[in-house]
């Protein structure tokens, strides 16, 4: 197959939502459609569920949160469909931020009965901002919930996009009766059997005829009938261009428990859903068609195995074919490597591969080489657009607990970093270290790891900050920046990248700092652009 089919067949996406919406179970449902495992109704068996979480940490299985990014590969109607699973705990939202650098569409799933919630509004701004064609799935309509129309405004006004419903519920909760699917004109009939597998559906592309009556009885007839109408009215219809270019976000409304609404949300995404997209380099825009490798690391995984203790890193092939054993550049190091076992993904297994294309996303043993944003290529001086940090809300001072193992705590806390758990900042003035996190847990996360993956202990110290804001000259030799640098010599800190950062005690002195050097710019995130 040449690389242009290939590339063709490649849908790579991420599920986002706010925990407890239903990620979980709609992958799983994906992975049953794609064939990738066996069980219906497989949600309450724990097994099933953890590898759909793709639980590797036992930490994570600790405390039944997903602190695991990975990837679910399957094949579907001849497409290579591969999901990045994305923690939905806020506490990791970073690692979020970055699969979402990788992923080419993003399907965003919310509660029916709780309508868009906080994580859902930062992680759709993101995919607002880099413009990633969404679809969006309307979980729970077993269950009572909001009224649909008032939630496609609450969609439209919260998240601010631009919807056009592709199917729409006939009921809900206790009235359920199932799914008009306005995309294909057919109609869904719900069962309530969680174990049903494949749904049945009915043409129907004339919601007039006096057939619907007896399908759903006069009542639900005549509130379709009347909502369709509506719909044709105030929504405008599907244009795949739109949708492709972020401006337009289809709806579709479902069960993922109940395996509901679910084959018609995969069925229209293999339909409408990108095929890997081009990348914007520093450089310049690298097409996925073109014959040389390109590729950069967007995660990485330490402990996947507990037996071997390594650390994987996650490549998203951006153009070309990835080959084994084949030497590639690591742009940063300025060093060819070689790869003689590549990971590829499949289900929850992951299997060594000779060959990957553009959308694939290749695991690469490591063994301290790679940091978040590393560029692979056949030989270009390439940077694939960094991937920036934002600041952390939390920040703590970290001590040495054990003396004896100062070497190991350094290089665990380093690798952990390189991983993209927490941000360093060390201290201008006496060379303390402090770590910045987006939730309270890492810290527990970082503790945990270093004692068990590197036998280092730590303890923590509050170290009270407001943001950490990096900072940007206008130059470094003016007057202004000098004094700046004098007198705020106590909140200045270097992060992993050997960039300045202010770390501000206060949004009192850091406005008062804005003025009273104004010259000395200060950005929330560590580069510009996203
Ligand atoms: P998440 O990954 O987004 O955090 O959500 P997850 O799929 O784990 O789903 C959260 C809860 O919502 C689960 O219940 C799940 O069974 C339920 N759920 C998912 N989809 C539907 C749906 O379409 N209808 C209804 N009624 N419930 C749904 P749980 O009790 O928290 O977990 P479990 O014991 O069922 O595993």
């Amino acid at each position: 197959m040449s690389l242009a089919q290939e590339i063709s067949k490649r849908r790579t996406f991420g599920i986002i939502s706010h925990p407890d919406a239903g990620k979980t179970t709609l992958t799983e449902k994906l992975l049953l459609f794609g064939g990738a495992i066996q069980e219906a109704g497989a949600v309450k068996n724990n097994k099933i569920k953890k590898g759909a979480t793709s639980d590797f940490m036992e930490i994570e299985r600790q405390r039944g949160i997903s602190v695991a990014t990975s990837v679910l590969a399957f094949i579907y109607k001849d497409k290579k469909i591969n999901i990045l699973d994305t923690p939905g705990h806020k506490d990791f939202a970073e690692d979020t931020f970055r699969t979402l650098t990788a992923v080419d569409s993003v399907i965003v799933v919310i509660d029916v009965a709780k309508g868009v919630e906080e994580q859902t509004e930062k992680l759709v701004s993101v995919c607002r901002m880099r413009n990633i064609p969404m679809l969006v799935f309307i979980n729970k309509l077993d269950r009572e919930g909001k009224d649909a129309f008032d939630l496609l405004d609450e969609v439209e006004q919260k998240l601010g996009l631009t919807v056009t419903p592709m199917s729409f519920p006939i009921g809900m909760g206790y009235d359920f009766k199932g799914i008009y699917n306005i995309y294909e004109s057919n109609i869904n009939l719900f069962s309530g059997d969680s174990k049903k597998n494949i749904e049945d559906t009915l043409a129907f592309d004339d919601v007039n005829s006096p057939e619907l009556e007896k399908i759903v009885g006069s009542t639900q007839a005549n509130a379709l009938r009347e909502n369709l109408e509506l719909v044709q009215g105030v929504y405008p219809p599907f244009d795949k261009d739109a949708y492709l270019k972020g401006n337009q976000q289809p709806v579709f409304f479902g069960s993922a428990l109940n395996n509901f609404g679910v084959r018609e949300l995969l069925d229209c995404f293999i339909d409408i859903a990108p095929t890997p997209r081009p990348k914007k380099a520093e450089e310049r825009i690298v097409e996925p068609s073109e014959k040389a490798l390109t590729g950069f690391v967007f995660k990485i995984h330490a402990n996947m195995d507990p037996k071997h203790r390594d650390r994987l890193a996650f490549i998203k092939i951006v153009s070309g074919t990835f080959e084994r054993n084949k030497p590639y550049l690591h742009v940063r190091n300025n060093k060819k490597m070689k790869f003689s076992s590549p990971n590829a993904f499949f289900a929850e297994k992951k299997e060594i591969v000779d060959i990957s294309y553009p959308g694939d996303i290749v695991g690469l043993h490591d063994t301290g080489n790679f940091k978040i944003g590393d560029t692979l290529t056949e030989g270009e001086s390439l940077h694939y657009k960094g991937i920036p940090s934002f600041s952390p809300e939390h920040f703590r001072y970290i001590n040495n607990a054990d003396p004896l193992k100062a070497k190991q705590l350094n290089k665990g806390v380093d690798q952990l970093m390189d991983e993209g758990v927490a941000q360093l900042f060390t201290l201008e003035l006496n060379g303390r270290k402090i770590i910045g996190t987006v939730g309270a847990l890492q810290y527990e996360v970082i503790q945990y790891r270093l004692e068990h993956e590197y036998g280092a202990k730590c303890s923590y110290e509050n170290f009270p900050v407001y943001k950490a804001c990096w900072v940007v000259p206008e130059d470094k030799n003016n007057e202004e920046f000098k004094e700046f640098s004098r007198i705020k010599s106590k909140f200045l800190a270097k992060d992993k990248r050997g960039q300045l950062v202010f770390l501000a005690d206060s949004a009192f002195s850091l406005q008062m700092t804005q003025q009273k050097y104004p010259t000395v710019k200060l950005r929330f995130t560590s580069e510009a652009e996203l």
